[in-house]
């Protein structure tokens, strides 16, 4: 027998100790008397955000909890410009290749995220060669190029698409994204026809977060009106539903949802999860390039969340489902942006470096309160 290197030995000691923990984790789900999306099941779906390791199966835990749980998912980042198309001539599609064959293996249903955003865009898109910005024309012709390859590509096999994300700033007015600076309002209507035209059975939403508030809520409500009325084809609202503890109330949420159903689209909740950590100030909402410094102070959990707080969370989500079983037939989707509390984009956003708590499944893999909450609320009407 040869001898095996300190590496090796490791290697092999890991990979027995992620068995086990496995095991006990596949154990613990037995144990409970349902799975999210059986739950569910004549309701909504349930989705994941999933991220590379997990669709590739290198996170075994991850991806036996996504099969196991759920049956849709939507790539957390493997679908943006930046990563499928990172230069003009270049499109990259073995993540995404990838990420689609995970969910047909699984039966789910596969969205698309994001075909039109101001973030994870790669800066030559708005470029020429000299560093200025492009023409309207060059910009939408650039645009068509990427939505009918990306969309054409996955054809039939991605159900639903977010064409555009984060078009509204708080105010209700539109960002002021180089999108609009350089075509105008209209990148929008575009940016619907030609997602339409590469894949005619796709569905296709308008996402955003914080529409909870009255006149976020309003521009966006003005924007799909205004789509209808020129014949656009939107089939759905995604609220991302980047949550808080105390926000928003369940009242605000409840006529949110109402409010964009009367409209004749489909609602979903496409990002969920709910922040248990302090609040740095009332701008801190779901735009990525928004920071703040860290402090102890802000990260007051690291050793753990104390019991009192897993309740509070256990309670915050049985109160979001209750809103979303009451709302069921208006909606056709809710989507955890995560699986486990370990790859939360939490940890990260908008302090870096904190321990954050915003999902159903511990950092081990294992089911939290919040998770028996959520299964409770299914058994109501
Ligand atoms: C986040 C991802 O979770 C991170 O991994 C990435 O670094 C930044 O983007 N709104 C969206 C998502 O529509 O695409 C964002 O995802 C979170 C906010």
């Amino acid at each position: 027998m040869r001898n095996i290197s300190s590496k090796e030995y490791y290697n092999t000691t890991m990979s027995m100790l992620l068995l086990g923990l496995n095991l006990v984790t596949t154990v613990g789900i037995a144990q409970q008397k349902q799975t999210l999306k059986e739950a569910y099941n004549g309701k909504f779906v349930i989705g994941a955000a999933v991220n590379e390791a997990q669709f590739s199966g290198r996170d075994t835990l991850g991806a036996m909890l996504v099969a196991t749980q759920f049956n849709s998912i939507t790539p957390e980042n493997a679908l943006k410009w930046q990563s499928v198309h990172p230069k003009p001539n270049q499109y990259n599609f073995e993540a995404a290749d990838r990420y689609v064959a995970f969910g047909e293996k699984n039966h789910m249903t596969i969205i698309g995220h994001t075909l039109v955003w101001h973030n994870q865009t790669p800066r030559w898109v708005f470029q020429d060669d000299s560093g200025k910005d492009v023409s309207k024309e060059k910009l939408l012709e650039r645009m068509r190029d990427h939505i009918t390859t990306v969309v054409g590509r996955y054809k039939g096999r991605i159900k639903g698409w977010d064409v555009v994300n984060e078009a509204i700033i708080d105010d209700g007015s539109f960002n002021q994204s180089k999108w609009l600076k350089i075509i105008g309002e209209e990148f929008i209507a575009k940016a619907f026809q030609f997602a339409h035209e590469a894949d005619p059975q796709a569905e296709l939403y308008y996402n955003d977060f914080s529409m909870e508030n009255i006149p976020k809520r309003m521009g966006a409500i003005a924007l799909i009106k205004k789509l209808k009325a020129q014949g656009i084809t939107i089939t759905g609202v995604g609220l991302q539903g980047h949550f808080q503890l105390d926000w928003p109330s369940i009242g605000q949420l409840d006529s949110t949802i109402t409010e964009f159903a009367q409209l004749g689209v489909k609602v979903m909740i496409t990002e969920l999860d709910v922040d248990a950590l302090p609040q740095p100030d009332w701008t801190a909402t779901a735009e990525i390039t928004k920071r703040f410094q860290y402090s102890e102070k802000m990260d007051p959990y690291k050793a753990g969340l104390p019991d009192s707080m897993q309740q509070v969370l256990a309670n915050r989500y049985a109160d979001l489902f209750a809103v979303f079983n009451k709302n069921k037939k208006h909606m056709s989707r809710v989507t955890f942006w995560g699986v486990t509390d370990r790859e939360s984009w939490l940890n990260g956003f908008p302090i870096r470096g904190r321990t954050n708590y915003p999902l159903l499944f511990d950092r081990t893999g294992k089911p939290k309160r919040a998770l028996e909450a959520v299964l409770k609320v299914a058994g109501n009407p």
